[in-house]
Protein backbone atom coordinates (compact mmCIF):
# COMPACT_ATOMS: atom_id res chain seq x y z
CA UNK A 1 0.00 0.00 0.00
CA UNK A 2 1.20 3.33 -0.92
CA UNK A 3 1.83 5.83 1.63
CA UNK A 4 2.16 9.46 0.93
CA UNK A 5 3.85 10.55 4.05
CA UNK A 6 6.54 8.28 3.95
CA UNK A 7 6.92 8.85 0.12
CA UNK A 8 7.31 12.78 0.83
CA UNK A 9 9.67 11.88 4.04
CA UNK A 10 12.07 9.61 2.03
CA UNK A 11 12.27 12.14 -1.11
CA UNK A 12 12.92 15.33 0.57
CA UNK A 13 15.60 13.70 2.32
CA UNK A 14 17.15 12.01 -1.11
CA UNK A 15 16.66 15.66 -2.58
CA UNK A 16 18.22 17.22 -0.02
CA UNK A 17 21.51 14.65 -0.78
CA UNK A 18 21.46 14.78 -4.61
CA UNK A 19 20.64 18.26 -5.17
CA UNK A 20 23.66 20.57 -3.44
CA UNK A 21 22.91 23.13 -5.86
CA UNK A 22 20.76 25.53 -7.08
CA UNK A 23 17.36 23.66 -9.23
CA UNK A 24 14.82 24.74 -11.92
CA UNK A 25 11.68 23.34 -12.49
CA UNK A 26 9.00 23.74 -15.12
CA UNK A 27 5.76 24.34 -13.20
CA UNK A 28 2.77 24.09 -15.62
CA UNK A 29 0.22 24.31 -12.81
CA UNK A 30 -0.51 20.74 -13.68
CA UNK A 31 -0.93 18.19 -10.71
CA UNK A 32 2.62 16.64 -11.45
CA UNK A 33 4.41 19.81 -11.66
CA UNK A 34 2.71 21.24 -8.80
CA UNK A 35 3.33 18.43 -6.50
CA UNK A 36 7.00 18.58 -7.56
CA UNK A 37 7.74 22.33 -6.95
CA UNK A 38 6.10 21.89 -4.04
CA UNK A 39 8.44 19.20 -2.72
CA UNK A 40 11.55 20.03 -4.18
CA UNK A 41 10.80 23.38 -2.66
CA UNK A 42 10.35 22.01 1.14
CA UNK A 43 13.77 20.13 0.61
CA UNK A 44 15.46 23.25 -0.70
CA UNK A 45 13.67 26.39 0.04
CA UNK A 46 15.15 28.98 -2.50
CA UNK A 47 17.52 26.99 -3.83
CA UNK A 48 14.98 25.82 -6.15
CA UNK A 49 12.99 28.47 -8.78
CA UNK A 50 9.94 27.17 -10.72
CA UNK A 51 9.66 28.97 -14.07
CA UNK A 52 6.19 29.03 -15.71
CA UNK A 53 6.15 29.08 -19.04
CA UNK A 54 2.71 31.11 -20.73
CA UNK A 55 3.11 29.15 -23.73
CA UNK A 56 -0.12 30.30 -25.54
CA UNK A 57 -1.55 27.36 -25.50
CA UNK A 58 -2.47 27.26 -22.20
CA UNK A 59 -6.13 27.38 -21.21
CA UNK A 60 -8.46 30.37 -20.17
CA UNK A 61 -7.25 32.19 -17.11
CA UNK A 62 -4.81 29.31 -16.25
CA UNK A 63 -1.32 31.69 -16.19
CA UNK A 64 -3.39 33.60 -13.41
CA UNK A 65 -4.08 30.60 -11.71
CA UNK A 66 -0.87 29.14 -11.64
CA UNK A 67 0.89 32.45 -10.82
CA UNK A 68 -1.49 32.75 -7.31
CA UNK A 69 -1.13 29.17 -6.65
CA UNK A 70 2.66 28.97 -6.43
CA UNK A 71 2.67 32.45 -4.56
CA UNK A 72 0.36 30.56 -1.82
CA UNK A 73 2.64 27.61 -1.73
CA UNK A 74 5.57 29.61 -1.05
CA UNK A 75 7.27 28.68 -4.17
CA UNK A 76 10.02 30.81 -5.30
CA UNK A 77 8.89 31.26 -9.08
CA UNK A 78 9.20 33.10 -11.98
CA UNK A 79 6.34 34.22 -15.24
CA UNK A 80 7.66 33.96 -18.89
CA UNK A 81 5.87 35.01 -21.90
CA UNK A 82 6.78 32.71 -24.49
CA UNK A 83 3.91 33.01 -26.69
CA UNK A 84 5.51 34.31 -30.14
CA UNK A 85 8.58 32.21 -29.70
CA UNK A 86 5.96 29.23 -30.20
CA UNK A 87 3.79 30.16 -32.63
CA UNK A 88 6.79 30.82 -34.52
CA UNK A 89 8.21 27.67 -34.09
CA UNK A 90 4.89 25.84 -35.40
CA UNK A 91 4.22 27.62 -37.66
CA UNK A 92 3.45 24.62 -40.37
CA UNK A 93 3.96 22.10 -37.99
CA UNK A 94 1.13 19.45 -38.60
CA UNK A 95 2.77 16.28 -37.08
CA UNK A 96 1.90 15.14 -33.80
CA UNK A 97 5.04 13.68 -32.73
CA UNK A 98 6.83 16.79 -34.52
CA UNK A 99 4.74 19.08 -32.64
CA UNK A 100 6.03 17.17 -29.18
CA UNK A 101 9.23 17.10 -30.10
CA UNK A 102 9.28 21.01 -30.89
CA UNK A 103 7.56 21.84 -28.18
CA UNK A 104 9.65 19.76 -25.70
CA UNK A 105 13.09 20.98 -27.04
CA UNK A 106 12.07 24.53 -26.94
CA UNK A 107 10.79 24.09 -23.10
CA UNK A 108 14.70 23.01 -22.77
CA UNK A 109 15.92 25.82 -24.46
CA UNK A 110 13.90 28.60 -22.31
CA UNK A 111 15.21 26.70 -19.02
CA UNK A 112 18.57 26.53 -19.62
CA UNK A 113 18.11 30.06 -20.57
CA UNK A 114 16.25 30.58 -17.06
CA UNK A 115 18.76 28.21 -15.50
CA UNK A 116 21.83 30.41 -16.48
CA UNK A 117 20.57 33.18 -15.02
CA UNK A 118 19.83 31.93 -12.28
CA UNK A 119 22.87 29.79 -11.76
CA UNK A 120 21.26 26.67 -11.40
CA UNK A 121 22.43 23.15 -12.29
CA UNK A 122 19.78 20.78 -12.26
CA UNK A 123 16.43 20.29 -13.77
CA UNK A 124 13.48 18.82 -12.06
CA UNK A 125 10.70 17.28 -14.03
CA UNK A 126 7.43 15.84 -12.70
CA UNK A 127 7.83 13.11 -14.74
CA UNK A 128 5.51 10.02 -13.72
CA UNK A 129 5.86 6.40 -14.73
CA UNK A 130 3.22 6.51 -17.44
CA UNK A 131 5.05 9.13 -19.06
CA UNK A 132 8.10 7.09 -19.86
CA UNK A 133 6.48 3.27 -20.14
CA UNK A 134 4.47 4.90 -23.12
CA UNK A 135 7.43 6.98 -24.29
CA UNK A 136 9.38 3.64 -25.30
CA UNK A 137 11.20 2.94 -21.99
CA UNK A 138 11.74 -0.70 -21.40
CA UNK A 139 10.02 -3.30 -23.82
CA UNK A 140 7.51 -1.31 -24.95
CA UNK A 141 6.55 0.30 -28.36
CA UNK A 142 6.71 4.26 -28.78
CA UNK A 143 3.35 5.07 -28.47
CA UNK A 144 3.48 9.09 -27.97
CA UNK A 145 7.12 10.83 -26.50
CA UNK A 146 5.54 13.02 -24.45
CA UNK A 147 6.56 15.99 -24.15
CA UNK A 148 8.81 16.02 -21.18
CA UNK A 149 10.71 12.69 -21.93
CA UNK A 150 10.87 12.43 -25.91
CA UNK A 151 11.54 16.56 -26.31
CA UNK A 152 14.76 15.98 -24.57
CA UNK A 153 17.77 17.51 -26.42
CA UNK A 154 20.88 15.20 -26.13
CA UNK A 155 22.98 18.17 -25.73
CA UNK A 156 21.18 19.10 -21.97
CA UNK A 157 23.74 20.80 -19.68
CA UNK A 158 21.17 20.09 -17.11
CA UNK A 159 21.53 17.45 -14.31
CA UNK A 160 18.03 15.45 -13.94
CA UNK A 161 16.29 14.49 -10.91
CA UNK A 162 12.76 13.61 -11.37
CA UNK A 163 11.33 12.72 -7.61
CA UNK A 164 8.14 11.23 -9.07
CA UNK A 165 9.20 9.27 -11.86
CA UNK A 166 8.09 5.80 -10.16
CA UNK A 167 4.50 6.73 -9.61
CA UNK A 168 1.18 6.76 -11.05
CA UNK A 169 -0.99 9.49 -11.06
CA UNK A 170 -3.66 8.27 -8.54
CA UNK A 171 -0.10 8.08 -6.12
CA UNK A 172 1.11 11.47 -7.29
CA UNK A 173 -2.75 13.27 -6.20
CA UNK A 174 -1.60 11.11 -2.67
CA UNK A 175 1.19 12.97 -2.22
CA UNK A 176 -0.94 16.25 -3.41
CA UNK A 177 -3.22 15.74 -0.81
CA UNK A 178 -0.58 15.53 2.03
CA UNK A 179 1.01 18.64 0.96
CA UNK A 180 -2.35 20.31 0.79
CA UNK A 181 -2.41 20.90 -2.59
CA UNK A 182 -5.28 21.65 -4.04
CA UNK A 183 -4.30 21.22 -7.35
CA UNK A 184 -4.26 18.02 -6.92
CA UNK A 185 -7.98 17.20 -7.49
CA UNK A 186 -7.81 19.04 -10.80
CA UNK A 187 -7.77 16.87 -14.40
CA UNK A 188 -4.51 15.95 -15.48
CA UNK A 189 -3.35 18.67 -18.94
CA UNK A 190 -0.94 17.40 -21.25
CA UNK A 191 2.62 19.05 -21.23
CA UNK A 192 2.17 20.44 -24.67
CA UNK A 193 -1.37 22.03 -23.76
CA UNK A 194 -3.82 23.22 -26.38
CA UNK A 195 -1.04 22.87 -29.25
CA UNK A 196 -1.89 18.92 -29.32
CA UNK A 197 -5.76 19.65 -28.87
CA UNK A 198 -5.74 21.38 -32.22
CA UNK A 199 -5.07 19.00 -35.52
CA UNK A 200 -3.10 20.54 -37.71
CA UNK A 201 -1.45 23.54 -37.18
CA UNK A 202 -1.61 25.10 -33.98
CA UNK A 203 -2.60 29.57 -34.85
CA UNK A 204 -3.65 31.70 -32.01
CA UNK A 205 -6.59 31.94 -34.24
CA UNK A 206 -6.85 27.74 -33.87
CA UNK A 207 -5.87 27.84 -29.98
CA UNK A 208 -8.13 30.45 -29.63
CA UNK A 209 -11.13 28.41 -30.75
CA UNK A 210 -10.21 25.36 -28.52
CA UNK A 211 -9.35 27.24 -25.64
CA UNK A 212 -13.08 28.49 -25.55
CA UNK A 213 -14.21 25.19 -26.36
CA UNK A 214 -12.29 23.48 -23.51
CA UNK A 215 -13.54 25.98 -20.82
CA UNK A 216 -17.01 25.39 -22.19
CA UNK A 217 -16.67 21.72 -21.84
CA UNK A 218 -15.29 22.29 -18.38
CA UNK A 219 -17.13 24.32 -17.14
CA UNK A 220 -21.10 22.36 -18.19
CA UNK A 221 -19.16 19.25 -16.93
CA UNK A 222 -18.51 20.30 -13.28
CA UNK A 223 -21.81 22.04 -12.71
CA UNK A 224 -23.37 18.58 -14.21
CA UNK A 225 -21.11 16.91 -11.45
CA UNK A 226 -22.47 19.27 -8.49
CA UNK A 227 -25.17 19.03 -9.12
CA UNK A 228 -25.22 15.22 -8.78
CA UNK A 229 -26.05 14.56 -12.36
CA UNK A 230 -23.20 12.94 -13.43
CA UNK A 231 -19.88 11.67 -11.81
CA UNK A 232 -17.20 13.93 -12.69
CA UNK A 233 -15.03 12.27 -15.28
CA UNK A 234 -11.00 11.36 -15.03
CA UNK A 235 -10.50 13.97 -17.57
CA UNK A 236 -12.50 15.74 -20.17
CA UNK A 237 -11.99 18.37 -22.99
CA UNK A 238 -12.38 20.06 -26.41
CA UNK A 239 -10.30 19.21 -29.67
CA UNK A 240 -10.50 20.93 -32.55
CA UNK A 241 -11.12 19.33 -35.90
CA UNK A 242 -9.53 20.91 -39.19
CA UNK A 243 -12.74 19.04 -41.11
CA UNK A 244 -15.04 21.85 -42.19
CA UNK A 245 -18.47 20.61 -42.53
CA UNK A 246 -21.81 22.43 -43.93
CA UNK A 247 -24.07 24.01 -41.25
CA UNK A 248 -27.56 26.28 -40.91
CA UNK A 249 -27.48 29.79 -39.46
CA UNK A 250 -30.65 31.78 -39.49
CA UNK A 251 -31.61 31.07 -43.58
CA UNK A 252 -27.63 31.11 -44.59
CA UNK A 253 -25.36 28.63 -45.17
CA UNK A 254 -23.08 27.95 -42.76
CA UNK A 255 -19.59 26.30 -43.23
CA UNK A 256 -17.73 26.00 -40.10
CA UNK A 257 -15.20 23.83 -38.05
CA UNK A 258 -16.05 21.07 -35.95
CA UNK A 259 -15.30 20.55 -32.13
CA UNK A 260 -15.16 16.40 -30.43
CA UNK A 261 -15.83 16.65 -26.61
CA UNK A 262 -13.53 13.93 -24.94
CA UNK A 263 -14.53 13.03 -21.65
CA UNK A 264 -12.70 9.51 -19.69
CA UNK A 265 -12.99 7.59 -17.19
CA UNK A 266 -9.74 6.18 -15.87
CA UNK A 267 -7.36 5.32 -12.83
CA UNK A 268 -3.76 5.94 -13.98
CA UNK A 269 -4.49 7.09 -17.57
CA UNK A 270 -2.83 3.54 -19.03
CA UNK A 271 -6.29 2.44 -20.11
CA UNK A 272 -9.63 4.51 -20.20
CA UNK A 273 -13.01 4.34 -21.47
CA UNK A 274 -15.43 7.00 -22.28
CA UNK A 275 -17.80 8.52 -19.99
CA UNK A 276 -21.90 7.81 -20.31
CA UNK A 277 -22.35 11.04 -19.95
CA UNK A 278 -25.99 12.51 -19.94
CA UNK A 279 -27.48 13.52 -23.45
CA UNK A 280 -28.64 16.94 -21.77
CA UNK A 281 -25.14 17.62 -20.42
CA UNK A 282 -23.55 16.73 -23.77
CA UNK A 283 -26.84 19.32 -25.64
CA UNK A 284 -26.10 21.87 -23.72
CA UNK A 285 -22.30 21.73 -24.28
CA UNK A 286 -23.21 21.38 -28.20
CA UNK A 287 -25.43 24.68 -27.88
CA UNK A 288 -23.09 26.59 -25.73
CA UNK A 289 -19.92 25.84 -27.91
CA UNK A 290 -22.27 26.56 -31.83
CA UNK A 291 -23.98 29.77 -30.07
CA UNK A 292 -20.77 30.88 -28.54
CA UNK A 293 -18.75 30.35 -31.51
CA UNK A 294 -21.36 30.85 -34.40
CA UNK A 295 -18.21 32.31 -36.93
CA UNK A 296 -16.15 29.46 -36.34
CA UNK A 297 -17.53 26.19 -35.37
CA UNK A 298 -21.17 24.74 -36.80
CA UNK A 299 -20.93 20.56 -35.74
CA UNK A 300 -19.87 19.29 -32.59
CA UNK A 301 -19.43 15.75 -31.85
CA UNK A 302 -19.24 13.22 -28.71
CA UNK A 303 -15.84 10.84 -29.03
CA UNK A 304 -17.26 7.60 -28.20
CA UNK A 305 -13.48 5.17 -27.96
CA UNK A 306 -11.93 3.25 -25.23
CA UNK A 307 -8.17 3.34 -24.84
CA UNK A 308 -7.10 1.34 -26.22
CA UNK A 309 -7.54 1.19 -29.28
CA UNK A 310 -7.69 4.94 -28.80
CA UNK A 311 -5.65 7.34 -26.24
CA UNK A 312 -7.17 9.91 -24.39
CA UNK A 313 -5.79 13.09 -26.06
CA UNK A 314 -6.35 12.77 -29.84
CA UNK A 315 -2.54 13.82 -30.95
P1 LIG B 1 -2.79 9.55 -23.82
O1 LIG B 1 -3.31 10.57 -24.77
O2 LIG B 1 -1.42 9.06 -24.15
O3 LIG B 1 -2.65 10.33 -22.45
O4 LIG B 1 -3.75 8.43 -23.56
C1 LIG B 1 -2.44 9.76 -21.18
C2 LIG B 1 -2.39 10.90 -20.20
O5 LIG B 1 -1.21 11.68 -20.44
C3 LIG B 1 -1.55 13.00 -20.84
N1 LIG B 1 -0.64 13.38 -21.92
C4 LIG B 1 0.52 14.02 -21.75
N2 LIG B 1 1.11 14.48 -20.63
N3 LIG B 1 2.91 15.31 -21.91
C5 LIG B 1 2.29 15.13 -20.71
O6 LIG B 1 2.86 15.56 -19.71
C6 LIG B 1 2.38 14.88 -23.09
O7 LIG B 1 2.94 15.06 -24.15
C7 LIG B 1 1.12 14.19 -22.99
N4 LIG B 1 0.31 13.62 -23.89
C8 LIG B 1 -0.75 13.12 -23.23
C9 LIG B 1 -3.00 12.94 -21.26
O8 LIG B 1 -3.66 14.20 -21.12
C10 LIG B 1 -3.55 11.88 -20.34
O9 LIG B 1 -3.86 12.37 -19.06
Amino acid sequence: MFNAERFIDEQIKKIRQDVKGKAIIAASGGVDSTVCAALVGKAIGERLLAIYVDTGFMRKGETESVDKMLRRLGVNHRVVDAGDEYFDALKGVTEPEQKRKIIGERFIRIFEREAKMFGAEFLVQGTIAPDWIESGGGLRDTIKSHHNVGGLPKDMSLKLVEPLRDLYKDEVRKVGRALKIEVAEKQPFPGPALAIRVMGEPTRESVAIVREACAIVEEEIEIAASKGKMKLPWQYFAVLLPVKSVGVQGDIRAYGFTIAVRAVDSVDAMTAVYSKMPHDVLETISSRITNEMKAKVNRVVYDVTNKPPATIEWE
